[in-house]
């Protein structure tokens, strides 16, 4: 017989916090007043406690039945309402009320099902329900109309979710432990391949575009690493940088449609030098539009980095999609082109801390057990794979807010 009492099961979490959380929910209300509305870590801060109230207060039963059915079928509904246009419809209709005979019409979809998504979604807080059958577009709602929103969900639901799904029997089968070869992860078993993630994206259109679409969506609103008071780029790449003709400021290893250098350059307009982006063949054909002054490079990371010297190589979320044996050889690459007291490594990852992580890192880290074999590392981890293994010394971890990714600085000791 289990130890605990079925009563748990429907006593909220923890009623007990509740007066706490209630008075911390309104210190950091006035903190972000303060702060200003803009002000990101502020506004992560009350986010984070508003979370907690709600956590204490919702029963386990509520809790479950929130995650194993209400959420699925969020995902499913507001899925339907990108792929049937539902959210480009109703931001094109204007801020007024729409009802849902009217959209059913415009959309060429049964009245019946599209009252059915909407109501679930609105049930859920994430549309409003103005009249019966009649919403009226909110912010969120709005924002799916954006075709970097919309990719999300066409890149979770599709090409992540299979992968979860068939996490219980794989991990079973392998008598739990975490998968460490890229060619044999749930995500193989879910998508019937052979293939890596990454092959097998390509080889399906349009998911190798919809998930670099995804990844600009990703991007969306968090810190940039050459933010101030994140890295200081003037004193570290600028000052020093070398003043000939050709020479290279940034090199973006595996930059998928440019996003980071797009946004450097917007905050750098007149950085020094060349900008090289750099993907596989079909990535960089993929791109439609960049920043003139970014030259596109078709290069697998596999290989010799072929430019050598550069002040600056920068990953974002590559060296974290592989396995560590694979992760060593990526850095060795690069290692390799590096000039010793000149060039820089600059790694934008999440660096996971002992406590407090954020759930987007523990999200992401799952994401790569499962799809990629791979994982987000801890300082020691990456002190392991960077120094021990690929012949690298960091020279320092920036890390501006908990939870956002940040930037390893390295370089090549001889
Ligand atoms: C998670 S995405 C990150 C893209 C970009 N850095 C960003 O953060 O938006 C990983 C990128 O690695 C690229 N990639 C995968 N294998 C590669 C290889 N062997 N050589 C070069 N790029 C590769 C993918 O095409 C993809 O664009």
């Amino acid at each position: 017989m289990a130890p605990i009492d079925v009563v748990s099961a429907i006593a909220p979490t923890n009623i007990g916090a509740v007066p706490k959380l209630l008075s911390e929910v309104a210190s950091a209300g006035e903190a972000l007043s303060e702060a200003g509305h803009d002000s990101v870590v502020a506004r992560r801060e009350l986010l984070a406690k508003a979370r907690e109230l709600t956590r204490a207060l919702e029963t386990p039963r509520e809790i479950m039945i929130q995650q194993v059915w209400a959420q699925p079928c969020n995902v499913m509904a507001i899925s339907f309402g990108v792929q049937s246009g539902l959210w480009t419809a109703m931001a094109n209709n204007g801020d007024g009320p729409q009802k849902v005979v009217d959209l059913a019409k415009q959309l060429g979809v049964q009245e019946e099902l599209l009252r059915r998504m909407m109501r679930h979604i609105a049930a859920s807080g994430y549309i409003d329900m103005t009249a019966p059958d009649e919403y009226t577009p909110n912010n969120f709602s709005k924002s799916l109309s954006l075709a970097v929103m919309g990719s999300g969900y066409h890149t979770g639901p599709p090409i992540l979710n299979p992968a979860f799904l068939q996490a219980h029997d794989w991990l079973k089968d392998k008598g739990y432990k975490c998968p460490t070869n890229n060619l044999d992860t749930p995500y193989q078993v879910a998508h019937n391949t052979k293939l890596h993630w990454f092959a097998h994206l390509q080889a399906n259109p349009p998911h190798g575009q919809n998930f670099n679409d995804h990844m600009h969506g990703y991007l969306l609103g968090r810190p940039g690493w050459m933010d101030e008071g994140f890295y200081p780029v003037k004193e570290r790449l600028f000052d020093g940088f070398d003043t000939a003709k050709d020479a290279v400021l940034l090199v973006d290893v595996g930059g998928g449609f440019g996003h980071y250098t797009e946004g450097f350059l917007s905050k750098f307009p007149d950085a020094p030098g060349r900008l090289i982006l750099q993907d596989l063949p079909p990535v960089i054909a993929q791109i439609q539009q960049l920043n003139p002054r970014i030259e596109k490079m078709e290069y697998d990371f596999f290989t010799e980095q072929p430019v050598k010297g550069a002040r600056a190589y920068y990953t974002h979320f590559i060296l974290h999609d592989w396995p560590d044996a694979d992760a060593i050889k990526i850095a060795k690459r690069v290692r390799d082109a590096m000039k010793p007291g000149y060039s820089r490594f600059l790694i934008h990852e999440h660096v996971v801390p002992p406590m407090g992580q954020d759930y987007e890192q523990t999200a992401l880290d799952l994401i790569m057990m499962t799809n990629f074999g791979a994982k987000e590392r801890s300082p020691a981890q990456w002190s392991e794979l960077l120094e021990k293994n690929a012949g690298l010394k960091i020279v320092k971890i920036w890390t501006p807010i908990n939870g956002i990714e940040s930037v390893v600085e390295c370089v090549r000791p001889e």
